[in-house]
């Protein structure tokens, strides 16, 4: 894939990524997990009086489940690296690559950006230039693959994020609503058929009804992929429906504080959001963030309550 159709192409944003070569494959006859993060550090400008420390050893591994993949949320207070560790995972700069410590993904060190890897952005990132179609088709369209058969698919992914492929197809990003230039983002990545989805705040900023219709598109679309997915999110509510399991992080340095398993969440997001286990379950991580970020507070970092 040329590199402006990597998935991971932030259209809007100053140049393409960094083109990456194949690394070693994994050895046969084991299944390597979806993504492994292993004592990984990210120092800004280090050594110098403007050092900054966004995140320090963040270690944890997510399996590739087979048929099915996993949902993991990445919850935590503004600033804790959240980002810092999708952007790691997308291989992105400038967070990428690690002052210390390594990625790998489906059993290969990251060394930039790749077509495993499918990213979704708070900010409706399309291209402003591109019709609905052909912001769907861009990366089919850098992958050489044929006019007729891309704009096929393009369409039929319009339809799989509920937008009217004939009345939709045609407009321009800025004919759109919020919800629907998102939906157009979750097209165009899924369009590549990535194995990591990698979504930052993807439904921050649209309204609580249009964010529920999104949190179940994306599980019917999660569904259907059956890719691993790594959702940040400030919403605890979020959080616990579309995890599988959450990671909570803290700041000072930024870290993983706690990895929790989430029971299922099988129905759709407004029934099963008024469920007493689900206020159960939101309550419970709520109370583990403010002890996290109370503990983070204290001068001496400990965790006594
Ligand atoms: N390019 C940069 N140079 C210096 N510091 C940076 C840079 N990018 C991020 N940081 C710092 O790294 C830390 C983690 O940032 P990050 O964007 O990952 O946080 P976040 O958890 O995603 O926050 P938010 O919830 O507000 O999006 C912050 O302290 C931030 O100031
Ligand atoms: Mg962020």
């Amino acid at each position: 894939m040329s590199e402006a159709g990597s998935p991971t192409a932030e259209p809007g944003r100053e140049g393409p990524p960094a083109p990456v070569a194949a690394a070693a494959a994994p050895p046969e006859g084991t299944r390597p997990a979806a993504v492994e993060l292993r004592g990984v550090t990210k120092i800004y400008h280090a050594g110098t009086p403007r050092e900054a420390v966004a995140i320090r050893d963040v270690s944890f591994t997510i399996p590739d489940l087979p048929d099915r993949g996993e949902i993991c949320t990445f919850l935590g207070p503004s600033g804790c690296g959240k980002s810092t560790v999708l952007r790691m995972v997308a291989g992105l700069a400038p967070q990428f690559p690690p002052t210390s410590g390594s990625v790998h993904v489906l059993g290969r060190e990251v060394i930039g950006p790749g077509a495993d890897r499918g990213m979704v952005f708070q900010d409706y990132t399309s291209f402003d230039n591109r019709t609905v179609l052909a912001n769907v088709t861009f990366g089919l369209e850098c992958e050489g693959v044929p006019r007729h058969r891309r704009e096929v698919e393009g369409r039929e992914w319009i339809e799989r994020v509920g937008l009217d492929p004939t009345r939709d197809a045609l407009k321009y990003p800025h004919e759109l609503s919020g919800g629907m230039r998102q939906r157009v983002a979750i097209a165009r990545t899924l369009a590549l058929k990535p194995r990591i989805i990698l979504m930052d705040e993807p439904f921050g900023a649209l309204d609580p009804a249009t964010r529920l219709d999104m949190q179940d598109l994306l599980v019917r679309l999660w569904r259907e992929v059956e890719a691993t997915v790594l959702f940040v999110t400030h919403s605890v509510e979020e959080a616990v429906y579309l995890g599988d399991r959450v990671f909570v992080m803290a700041t000072t340095p930024g870290r993983i504080a706690s990895d929790l398993r989430m029971p299922a969440a099988d129905g759709p997001a407004r029934e099963t959001q008024i469920e007493p286990w689900f206020h159960e379950q939101v309550n419970k991580l709520q109370a583990e963030l403010e002890r996290i970020e109370a503990a983070a507070a204290r001068p001496d970092g400990t965790r006594g309550r």
